[in-house]
């Protein structure tokens, strides 16, 4: 499929360009003198940049002024502005610099084709299997990375995969042995890695569906001879009901709202709790809307997300989860850049 061609359907592959035009309001809304002021102050962060490298100052410092500087930008000008300055940035020399680090270049090379692939989240979780990548780096380039998989955003992922973890065992530990459940984009499937209960044979069935084939051989070959059975499938494969997977005690999804219109949003959500056994949950992560390294990520990563407050998650379930049938809560993980929305069927 190539770029032209990607539907914002919640099963083509996501790219930045499909996420902006989500974001972006009609073009007539840009505000031009708004582009030439966001221009010439970008500019001047970036020959900041440009000279604390040339006087080869500490790149933590380098980096970490940079991520400051570009989330006060972001947050200062309208969407549609924002969207329009990201590309200076990114063809900006100052970029050769921070691409060194691996995580940085991954996530803006893309190899997969899409935003935000599992390998990628491999560089949040230190996974051996982008050790070789981070020792082929440049001196650099790990410095860099040290600082970069310590930012808040890759902070608050890990915290998501250990609470997932949690959930998942907590769940298994109230509903016994026949426990089954569903993880919806579910990448490598990291959190498994460390539950007790698949380790104690405590889960009946843990269906774990992506959409990358890589992704599915990958757990595949991972989780062989347990109770996890990894399954090619989409978004759009749920929603048309095509995969034929059964109830569940918990489904949940994480890294995947956050490339989700509200549309497509609260259909999933929607076909998700229909999949729930009687008092199953079902939980969904978004990234907040205080991301403090959002800038860096949307340009230097080129690694757009689809931001959301607490009431945006309030109105997927609301629009999902009728109050009779379900209960329903909203929490924000320690650092405040991932938002938690869990929804419980009462019987
Ligand atoms: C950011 S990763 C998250 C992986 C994992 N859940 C985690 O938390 O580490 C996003 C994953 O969503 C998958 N994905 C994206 N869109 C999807 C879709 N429409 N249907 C199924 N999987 C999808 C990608 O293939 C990728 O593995």
């Amino acid at each position: 499929m190539t770029q032209a061609q990607i539907v914002f359907d919640g099963e083509s592959l996501i790219t930045p360009k499909a996420i902006n035009s989500e974001l972006a309001s009609a073009r007539a809304d840009l505000h031009y003198d708004q582009v030439a002021t966001g221009r010439a102050e970008l500019a001047i962060i970036l020959k900041i940049a440009q000279q604390q490298i040339q006087e080869d100052l500490e790149p933590a410092k380098i980096i970490h002024r940079l991520i400051a500087s570009l989330n006060a930008t972001r947050a200062k000008y309208h969407p549609n502005v924002w969207q329009e300055l990201i590309p200076i940035v990114q063809n900006h020399p100052v970029a050769d610099y921070f691409h060194q680090d691996p995580f940085t270049r991954w996530s803006f090379v893309k190899p997969r084709g899409y935003s935000g692939d599992a390998h990628l989240i491999d560089f949040i979780y230190g996974h051996a299997s982008v050790a070789e990548e981070v020792a082929n780096a440049s001196p650099l380039g790990r410095t860099l990375f040290e600082y970069t998989r310590n930012s808040p955003s890759p902070v608050a992922v890990r915290e998501r995969r250990d609470l997932l973890t949690k959930h998942v065992d907590a769940i298994a530990a109230e509903k016994g042995p026949g426990t089954e459940i569903l993880t919806v984009a579910a990448g490598h499937l990291r959190e498994a890695d460390r539950s007790i209960a698949l380790k104690n044979g405590g889960i009946k069935r843990w269906v774990a569906l992506d959409q990358d084939p890589q992704s599915v051989g990958s757990m595949t070959r991972d989780f062989q001879g347990t109770c996890i059975e990894a399954i090619d499938g989409s978004v759009r494969g749920l929603l048309t009901k095509s995969h034929k997977v059964g109830t569940f005690d918990f489904i949940y999804a994480a890294g995947l709202y956050d490339y989700l219109a509200d549309k497509v949003a609260i259909k999933l959500t929607q076909t998700c709790l229909d999949m729930l056994k009687p008092n199953g949950s079902f939980l969904f992560a978004n990234f907040s809307r205080e991301v403090p390294d959002d800038g860096y990520m949307e340009t230097f990563m080129n690694w757009a997300l689809l931001l959301r407050s607490e009431a945006d998650m309030w109105n997927i379930i609301h629009a999902s989860a009728p109050k009779d049938k379900f209960s329903a809560s909203v929490e924000f993980g320690a650092n405040g850049t991932i938002v938690y929305g869990m929804i419980r069927k009462l019987s």
